[in-house]
């Protein structure tokens, strides 16, 4: 298994390009699944987690194809309709396909993903909203099984606005009969591309981006060629990265107002951050100042930047708290934080983190893709040499991040065993 090796202390500049995004491109390639032939979708990232999407969509018969950037998915043979254990311990957002196969074929079999390593991550809200549109659906052995003869369109009203529940709905409705209407649906920009994905398809969606979807059935869905939106936790790392090191970068191929609650933060923190044509702009010259970060859905400030934010935070000028109200075991990275000389303290969902001048390096390990991102960018910025162990969780959702960094003057290199 690999890790990087950082010596931390040089000041990033240049530019850096943002991939495409892989929580919209992994919904999306589950969406091929809604009809036979071959879809074609630009800007994929190079990342594990597309890759084992890739490896379910075969195992499920589709013939994917895979190269610089562009996937081609023939879904005519997917005919498969169980995922087994194996493939679903990989990946929790295999359960995408839930929606797409149930709509298509009528059955379809999932092996429950269980819990990972940031919280329980229960799949109650997919399963109450599919029982809606008129499945059946047991929970037996480990496996959560979902037939209809045909799905009928219906009010959905989503306890929490869930990313996953909201996407595998919208795609089981895409055939129903009728229409169904989504309430309290997640806002994020992925579910946008979703819609306009599936409506490239054939579909009829309007509302994503606001907390009601509207879905009108229709009786059959063709394949299309579409392009990702650019990934806005791959942006937002970038601009940390910036701000952590005191560097000046300009981070191109990014949608600012996906990064908005970032952008707001650092500013807030004393960061000269400007938008223009070309992209995202930060630059940071003395230290930053303490702020208070509480995670919401879209357009809160993402769940899936508090990590990187926290180790910024770690060398900020006074006391910061982070609120985690997503997931609730999302402080993995706390104590590796603190070996590299962080001053956080954890009570229940919060952590006040107390400034600290420098980080000192150390060895420490990501136990998940943004903790492990969180070290990177702590490690760029501690004094000495920082080791990063279990690089494999970090090139789940990142692509390469070590050479990115290296292009803006990081010291950092991967090392495999
Ligand atoms: C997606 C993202 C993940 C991000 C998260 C929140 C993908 C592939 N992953 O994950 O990176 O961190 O959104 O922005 O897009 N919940 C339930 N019951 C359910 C489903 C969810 O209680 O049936 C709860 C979860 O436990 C969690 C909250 O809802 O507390 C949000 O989870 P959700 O939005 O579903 O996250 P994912 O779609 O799994």
């Amino acid at each position: 298994m690999d890790r990087f090796v950082i010596r931390g202390g040089n000041r990033l500049e240049g530019t850096v390009g943002v991939e495409g995004s892989k929580n919209a491109a992994l919904p999306i390639m589950a969406a091929t699944l809604l009809c036979a032939g071959e879809s074609t979708i630009h800007d994929v990232p190079n990342l594990r987690d597309i890759q084992m999407m890739a490896d379910l969509l075969r195992y499920l018969g589709a013939g994917v194809s895979w190269e610089a950037g562009t996937l081609g998915v023939n879904a005519t043979t997917a005919t498969t309709v169980n995922v087994p254990e194996t493939l679903m311990r990989r990946m929790r957002a295999s359960n995408l396909v839930l929606g797409p196969l149930l709509a298509r074929f009528g059955e379809v079999s999932i092996s429950q993903p269980g819990g990972c390593n940031i919280g329980a991550r229960p799949m109650d809200l997919h399963i109450r909203g599919l029982r809606a549109l008129g499945a059946t659906i047991t929970e037996r052995a480990g496996y959560i099984t979902a037939t209809a003869t045909k799905l009928r369109g219906a009010e959905i009203h989503l306890d929490v606005p869930s990313v996953g529940a909201t996407e595998n709905l919208m795609m089981a409705a895409v055939l129903a009969e009728g229409q169904t209407v989504i309430r309290n649906a997640a806002k994020e920009p992925e579910i946008v591309d979703l819609q306009n994905f599936l409506n490239l398809l054939g579909a009829r969606v309007k509302g994503a981006g606001t907390g009601v979807i509207r879905i009108q059935g229709v009786p059959g869905v063709h394949p299309a060629e579409h392009h990702i939106i650019p990934d806005r936790i791959d942006a937002g790392t970038h601009l940390v990265a910036a701000a952590i090191t005191r560097g000046d970068v300009l981070v191109t191929n990014i949608i600012p107002e996906h990064v908005e609650p970032v952008i707001a933060k650092l500013r807030e923190m004393g960061a000269c951050v400007t938008v223009t044509d070309d992209g995202v702009r930060v630059r940071v010259d003395g230290r930053l100042r303490a702020v208070d970060v509480k995670t919401m859905p879209f357009p809160g400030f993402p769940t899936d930047m508090q990590p990187q934010m926290m180790a910024l935070l770690t060398v900020a000028d006074g006391a910061s708290i982070v609120s985690e109200t997503i997931f609730e075991n999302r402080f993995k990275h706390v104590p590796e934080l603190v070996r590299m000389g962080a001053n956080i303290r954890i009570e229940g969902n919060t952590a006040v983190i107390r400034g600290v001048k420098d980080l000192i390096g150390a060895y420490v390990e990501a136990t998940d893709l943004r903790a492990g991102a969180a070290l990177v960018l702590a490690g760029l910025a501690a004094e000495n040499t920082t080791v990063v162990e279990h690089v494999e969780h970090i090139d789940r959702g990142y692509a390469k991040l070590e050479e990115k960094y290296r292009m803006l003057g990081a010291d950092i290199v991967r090392v495999s065993n």
